[in-house]
Order: C-alpha cells, then sequence, then structure tokens
C-alpha cells in the first residue's frame, strides 16, 4: 500500500432476487413524499413500476414522479428535478433505473435546497454541497457504472458542450440500494454490453497507475477474471443468472472506492470518454471502449511493468522466450479480441465522431496526471485520430 486513507461506504445494499421484498423496511425510515425518478419506460414495459407503486401505496406516501431522465442527463432536466423536489418538499428521491437515473436523482438531491446555480456550483467550480441534502435510495436496472455504491454524479451540459462528474462524499452516496440481477434481463445486449466494458475500464483506470506491490491490484485482477469470464457466458446466455449476478456485483465493487484506495488513479479513458458523450450523446460505455485500445497501446511502454502483469495475470499470455513489450501487447491483443467478441464499439466514427469534432473534444478532455504518461492536447488529439 502508498498512502494512508479512510474507508467508510455507507450504503446499504439488499442484493437478489428478493431484494425488492426490503424495499418496504427502508420506506419506513423515511417522511411520507416520495420522489420517484426513473427514466423513459423500460420500467413500465417489464412491470417494475406497479409493483413499486403498489408498495409505496401500502406504505402510505404521496408519490410525485419525475419521469423522462434520459441516458447522459442534462442539466436542463436537473433544473426542473430540483424545483419539483424543493416545491413538493421531497423525503426521499427513489431512483429506479441505471447509471443516468442513479446519477441524476443524486444531483438533484444536492440541488434541491441550493441557493445558487447547482452547475455553477458542483460542476464548474466543484465546490462541496453546503445546504441540506435529500437522502436517495436505489432500485437498479442496468449494470455497470457502480453509481449505486458511490457518490458519482455525471451531468452533461448541451449548450456548453461539458460532460462532467461530480465525485460527492459519504454524504450523498445512496442510503440504500436494492440489486436484482433478474431485473436487468431486458437489457438489450447493446446497453449490457456497454455496461460490462464501463466496468472493466473502471478497473483498469484504477489499476493502471503505480508500481509498487499493492492489495487492490489483486482485487483489481480477480473482478477483471471474474468479469471477463462472466460475460462471455451473458452474451449467449442473457438469463444465466450465476453471470448476470456475478456481473452486477462486480460492477459494484469495481467502482465503490475500494480498489482505489492506498494508490494514484488513471481516468484519462473516461475524461476523454466524457468528452465524446458530450459532441456525440453517445453511450457512455461505448465512448470508452471505443477509444481505450488505441490509448492503452499509446501508453504501455511507460507503465510496461504493469501492462505485462496484466497480460499475464488476467489474460493467462505465456511468457517463455518474449520480451516485455511483446507480452505487454499480447495482453492487450487478448483484451481487443475479447471486446471484439462480446460486440463492443471500436472506433469514435462509429458513434458520430468526425474531423472536425477532434479539436474541440481534446479541449473538453480534463487532463488528470495520476497515470503513466500525463496526457498534453496533442496526445488526446493522436488518440482520437487513431481511434477513428
Ligand atoms: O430510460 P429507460 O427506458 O429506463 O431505458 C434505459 C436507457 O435507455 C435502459 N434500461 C435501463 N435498465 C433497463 C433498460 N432497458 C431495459 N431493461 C432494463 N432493465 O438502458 C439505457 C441506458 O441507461 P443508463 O442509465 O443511461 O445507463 P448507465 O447505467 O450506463 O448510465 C450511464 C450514465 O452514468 C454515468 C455516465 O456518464 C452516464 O451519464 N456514469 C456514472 C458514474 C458514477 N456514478 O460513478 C461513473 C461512470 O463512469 C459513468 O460516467
Ligand atoms: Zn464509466
Amino acid at each position: 500500500m502508498l498512502g494512508d486513507f479512510i474507508y467508510s461506504n455507507p450504503t446499504k445494499l439488499y442484493f437478489g432476487e428478493n431484494s425488492l421484498d426490503y424495499l418496504n423496511d427502508e420506506l419506513k425510515k423515511y417522511g411520507k413524499n416520495i420522489l420517484l425518478v426513473y427514466g423513459n419506460g423500460s420500467i413500465k414495459k417489464n412491470g417494475l413500476y406497479e409493483k413499486i407503486i403498489s408498495i409505496l401505496k401500502d406504505n402510505d406516501k404521496n408519490i410525485i414522479e419525475d419521469s423522462g431522465v434520459m441516458p447522459n442527463p442534462t442539466v436542463k432536466k436537473l433544473y426542473e428535478g430540483a424545483k419539483l423536489a424543493k416545491e413538493n418538499n421531497i423525503d426521499l428521491i427513489l431512483a429506479v433505473g441505471g447509471g443516468s437515473v442513479c446519477d441524476y436523482s443524486k444531483a438533484v438531491s444536492v440541488s434541491a435546497w441550493c441557493d445558487e446555480d447547482p452547475w455553477d456550483k458542483y460542476y464548474l467550480k466543484m465546490e462541496d454541497v453546503d445546504n441540506k441534502i435529500i437522502p436517495v435510495g436505489c432500485i437498479l436496472t442496468m449494470v455497470g457504472t457502480g453509481s449505486e455504491m458511490n457518490g458519482g454524479a455525471v451531468i452533461t451540459n448541451q449548450e456548453q458542450k461539458l460532460k462532467i462528474g461530480h465525485i460527492f462524499g459519504e454524504n450523498v452516496y445512496p442510503k440504500f440500494s436494492i440489486l436484482n440481477p433478474k431485473l436487468t434481463y431486458t437489457l438489450p445486449k447493446y446497453q449490457m454490453v456497454s455496461g460490462i466494458y464501463d466496468i472493466m475500464n473502471h478497473i483498469t483506470e484504477q489499476y493502471f497507475s503505480n508500481n509498487d506491490d499493492n492489495t487492490s491490484d489483486y482485487i483489481a485482477e480477480g473482478l477483471m477474471r471474474s468479469l471477463i469470464n462472466s460475460s462471455k457466458v451473458a452474451i449467449n446466455d442473457p438469463e444465466n443468472y450465476e453471470a448476470r449476478s456475478n456481473i452486477m456485483w462486480i460492477a459494484t465493487w469495481a467502482l465503490n472506492t475500494l480498489i482505489a484506495k492506498g494508490k494514484s488513479t488513471d481516468w484519462m479513458v473516461h475524461m476523454i470518454g466524457q468528452s465524446i458523450g458530450a459532441y456525440t450523446n453517445a453511450t457512455h460505455g461505448m465512448t470508452l471502449s471505443a477509444i481505450s485500445i488505441e490509448y492503452y497501446r499509446y501508453i504501455y511502454l511507460y507503465g510496461l511493468e504493469k501492462f505485462k502483469r496484466f497480460a499475464v495475470n488476467v489474460w493467462n499470455v505465456q511468457t517463455e522466450a518474449k520480451s516485455d513489450e511483446e507480452i505487454a501487447l499480447e495482453g492487450l491483443n487478448c483484451m481487443e479480441n475479447w471486446m471484439k467478441e462480446i460486440g463492443l464499439v471500436m472506433n469514435i466514427t462509429d458513434l458520430g465522431v468526425t474531423e472536425d469534432m477532434i479539436d474541440k473534444i481534446a479541449d473538453g478532455s480534463f487532463i488528470l496526471d495520476g497515470g503513466y504518461k500525463k496526457l498534453n492536447k496533442e496526445d488526446i488529439i493522436t488518440i482520437l485520430k487513431r481511434s477513428m
């Protein structure tokens, strides 16, 4: 371990086929006014909406609905939600959906009672919350982001062409999250594999930094091996409970802050991916898959030891009679083959990126320095062009 740290995670998880049963117990802890937040209708199609409404009514709650949360939620929607939450004196925000619905709900929770413009305060100035925070509970239906057990809330400003994540503290984490793997069976394949790659990239973003002997890296390797195994099962057999439940649990652990403890982290794939998202509104996981291979091939020599370890420990690459570079590149080739096998988008052209956007996407990519190479704008342009 490198540094000192504090670890605490206040989100209570209910995991499994019957986990919705526990909503009753949780609802008793909060007041009457519930803001029920959901997306564009998937929960109505699969019957979850009716079940939740009935549990809320049994508990004698006032239900205020905030629907239509779009993938990559916008600041315009956030303003509407914050107003609705304040006007109705909401006691609990119940988020039913994927990362977008959970992130949005957290953003509403800190914005409803905020006197300033929340976009300026939380996203441009990155200030902490100093007003009342409405508690959030999640019922997760899409797996990938880890939003169910972290303080992340990513919001897109379409006018300013900026997609920014604020990582809030423990006081903003969901108070509880309900994780039933069966709720993910209705996800279209595109969303399922996008989520799988989001998980993979959350792990690699935290794995590819430092060269010390760090327990977090061993946990990361185990999570990646399990993900690769279960993803191959799930793409051929989407209703395989074993695989889907493993994937759901890996997603949570990939980004609930555990594997970042005691080390620095990279996050440059996400920074560039978010900027791509701001220009194209593409699905989050696909903005990562489309640039990852070119990014890692661009930086691997700066972190050769770790890339070699990745090849051997995650992809079982044989080392005999090979140079370190050959081993590291073989590991990346294995990752690329797996990505193609599960059906990810492998270039940014397919996401709608055109030549004229490249410079602006590079400008919108926040540069962090926790990875093996601190990129500059020219580096980002090169990676983007190679990813077209
Ligand atoms: O809106 P509905 O009709 O519900 O459809 C959604 C949406 O179109 C659909 N869906 C969800 N559950 C379903 C389902 N369709 C059928 N059956 C189900 N069970 O899936 C679509 C995508 O949902 P979304 O919530 O947008 O996906 P995801 O979970 O990938 O969330 C993406 C957002 O999370 C942010 C991303 O940037 C993006 O804005 N992230 C949040 C993070 C965090 N909080 O830490 C970290 C991530 O890196 C990420 O940046
Ligand atoms: Zn992500």
